[in-house]
């Protein structure tokens, strides 16, 4: 088995590499602060513990597994590595110093992959001699726990490469999705409607939040509303990731962030890790009610499933993915009930279009047209599966 390398021990590198070694393999974390690389060392023993304690582990597997798991003061003891995951800072400087400076370390076969989250797989790559052996490996966060990784090769990427690294991380029991290098992936890309109309209907004064929220957990059977799942990931890592994705399409429409959401991110109104975002949290506070009013919950839901309908049949129209692995990424990634196309089939594809339709035709703006697969599609009387 491979040899693991993993760059940065935050949120990200620490789940990554308990995967990795849980998985039996040696692994090998760095990172340039000892404080987060201590701090990475104490929470994989106490998890461990604690999956002992619940019986998912027994003691002996628990004591193999960090066995496994190293904490390198520096690059150059990653030098025997097959695979490499960097999880470090988003930013594409520091991630191209990194990955020029692993090159001049490890061997020609190793596989270096990012996990980054927005920064392009082909920027990361270029700062490579051998830039056909960069990937990106995308997971989802907390990474022992969540099923989907999203494997991307760059257009520099050798196939073998790709073939070779999901083969990894299928071993790893995860499930993989393979897209292309375009902005947010799949996962990041396909659920910005989630919460962009949510703001939307919110902000034309349709609904409030509790509201919305309970429109769309009761009429879509989502485990959360977009406002709580907002509140849960943070406005601060939720608005950043759709200004990025919106700045990346060049300013698509249909990704443009809110000016709501945009002022709880400035006030620090993060969500419930501040203590306040679209909800207060705080000691005592008390949670508003939502508007039982049936016709209001189906209209939210309708214009809501259809904007995150159209982001997947525009998805596949553009071969991100297979209609597969665009449903897989959904349900194993952010945990929804349906994969969107089946969902589309289910709901039945033409009163999706005219949901837009009417949308399209009443705003007269370009977030709301249809994908040009949606309409053919109709006018074929056709099915997703
Ligand atoms: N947090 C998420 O939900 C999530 C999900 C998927 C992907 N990602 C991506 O994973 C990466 C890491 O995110 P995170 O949430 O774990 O961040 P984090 O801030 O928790 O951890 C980043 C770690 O990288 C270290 N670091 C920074 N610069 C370094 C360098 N030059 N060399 C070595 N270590 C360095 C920091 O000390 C820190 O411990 C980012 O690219 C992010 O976009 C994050």
């Amino acid at each position: 088995m491979k040899q693991i390398g993993i760059i940065g021990s935050g949120a990200m590198g620490a789940g990554i590499a308990q995967v990795a070694a849980t998985a039996g393999h040696k692994v090998i974390v760095y990172d340039n602060n000892q404080a987060a690389l201590d701090k990475a060392k104490t929470n994989l023993e106490s998890t461990l513990k604690k999956l002992v304690e619940k019986q998912k582990l027994t003691e002996q597997t628990a004591s193999e597994i960090l066995a496994r798991t190293k904490y390198a003061s520096n690059l150059q003891e990653f030098k025997n590595c097959g695979l490499i995951i960097e999880a470090i800072i988003e930013n594409i400087d520091v991630k191209q110093k990194v990955f020029s400076e692993l090159e001049t370390i490890v061997s020609a076969e190793c596989i270096l992959a990012s996990n980054t989250s927005s920064l392009s797989i082909a920027s990361i790559a270029a700062a490579c001699k051998k830039s056909n052996r960069v990937i990106g490996i995308h997971f989802f966060n907390p990474a022992p726990l969540m099923p989907l990784v999203e494997i991307i090769p760059a257009i520099t990427t050798d196939e073998s490469i790709t073939i070779e690294s999901k083969k990894i991380i299928d071993s790893w029991g995860k499930v993989t999705v393979l897209t292309k290098d375009t902005p947010g992936f799949i996962v990041n890309r396909v659920a910005r409607s989630y919460y962009g109309e949510s703001i939307r209907i919110y902000e034309e004064g349709m609904a409030d939040f509790a509201t919305i929220d309970w429109a769309l957990k009761t009429y879509g059977g989502f485990k959360m509303g977009p406002f709580e799942l907002m509140d849960f990931i943070g406005n601060d890592i939720n608005y950043k990731v759709t200004e990025s994705v919106w700045e990346q399409f060049f300013y698509e429409p249909r990704f443009k962030p809110s000016l709501t959401q945009k002022r709880l991110f400035e006030a620090k109104l993060f969500g419930r890790k501040s203590g306040r975002g679209y909800y207060n949290y705080t000691e005592g506070a008390t949670m508003p009610s939502p508007n039982l009013n049936d016709e209001l919950g189906k209209y939210i839901f309708n214009r809501v499933i259809a904007m995150l309908i159209n982001e997947a049949v525009d998805s596949l129209y553009l071969q991100l993915a297979t209609k597969e692995d665009l449903d897989l990424a959904m349900t194993k990634g952010v945990n929804y009930p349906k994969g969107l196309l089946k969902w589309s089939d289910e709901l039945g594809l033409q009163n999706v279009l005219n949901t837009l339709e009417v949308m399209y035709e009443l705003y007269g703006e370009d977030r709301y047209r249809p994908c040009v697969l949606m309409k053919m599609m109709v006018r074929d009387g056709k099915r997703f599966f």
